[in-house]
């Protein structure tokens, strides 16, 4: 088998309901942190990651991502003729070479299990990658290249992995420790949502893991599992069963939800605050404001 990891599926087919009305008409992967859709922060960084191959698993209505990724001529023109060169480079980063992007359709919502198992076909027998762009992680290093430099180290399944408080244990997969090692947590057991008083720790995973197509093989062997979905943790704990290593690996970097309101605006201040063509600006309005709120208080 192929070990370097090449291949990202980004599971892409939600319906986006907790964005509603905003996600009736655009695809929530569209939704713009400061000026750049989310999609476009999980690309940059499994391109850092050396991903060459990216793989969307799409539905219905999420014509507006692939139209993202296309070559805009008129747009180019208007700009190049504009002399608008900075623009024009930056829209560089959003297109895609022919070939490096394929897109599959998951025709039932049957959960991200199932998601990933739909490019199965196009994954081969080699590793690949997994990144859900609901979790964008601002670090240093690309948490995806955290974990590919990781991984030449374990081979195996790998999961992204982050300490969540014991009540909020219930919304993710969570790891049950075997060996903790630090930055690497080697497992013994992996359960999607459990009951708070269920929870084998308060190691949850995030979205980001390196998998192998043996995981791909257990996806259509697992039955539905928390919500009646298909799950991905479930076919990466079966791994555990057959005697191959999985491992949990806690990154550098500060994760944002923004699969929720509350951790998208929360993503929209840390992102704002980061860039230096607003820090300035935006910092002074976010003092005021808090000064406002205390002597409301
Ligand atoms: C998915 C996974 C879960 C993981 C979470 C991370 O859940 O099923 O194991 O902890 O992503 O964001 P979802 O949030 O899509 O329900």
């Amino acid at each position: 088998m192929k070990t370097r990891v090449t291949k990202a599926i980004f599971p892409v087919a939600g319906l986006g309901t907790r964005f509603l009305p905003a996600t009736k008409s655009i695809p929530k992967e569209i939704m713009t942190l400061v000026d750049r859709p989310l999609i476009q922060y999980a690309i940059d960084e499994a391109r850092a990651a050396g991903i060459k191959e990216f793989i969307f698993v799409t539905s219905r209505g999420k014509g507006a991502l692939e139209d993202y990724f296309d070559i805009h001529p008129m747009l180019e023109q208007t700009l190049r003729r504009a002399g608008k060169d900075g623009l024009l480079e930056m829209l560089k980063n959003t297109n895609m070479d022919s070939g490096e992007i394929a897109y599959i359709r998951q025709h039932k919502a049957l959960g991200l299990g199932h998601a990933v198992w739909c490019a199965r076909r196009l994954i081969g027998n080699e590793p690949f990658a997994v990144i859900l762009p609901d979790d964008v992680i601002a670090a240093e290093k690309p948490v995806l290249q955290q974990m590919v430099e990781a991984y030449e180290q374990t081979g195996g399944a790998m999961v992204a992995a982050m300490e969540v408080p014991p009540d909020k244990a219930s919304s993710y997969g969570v790891l049950d420790i075997e060996e903790d090692m630090g930055d690497l947590v080697k497992v013994k057991g992996m359960v999607e949502k459990p009951a708070a008083e269920e929870a084998p720790s308060n190691l949850a995973v995030i979205g980001r893991y390196i998998l192998t197509p043996k995981v791909l093989a257990n996806i259509s062997k697992v039955k539905s599992g928390a919500g009646g979905e298909i799950q991905l943790t479930d076919a990466i704990a079966a791994e555990i069963n057959q005697n191959r290593g999985v491992y949990g690996f806690r990154f550098r970097g500060q994760r944002f939800d923004c699969g929720s309101k509350a951790g998208f605006l929360q993503a929209t201040v840390a992102f704002g605050m980061a860039r230096d063509d607003l820090r300035d600006e935006f910092t002074a309005y976010l003092d005021e404001m808090m000064s406002v709120r205390r002597a409301a208080q």
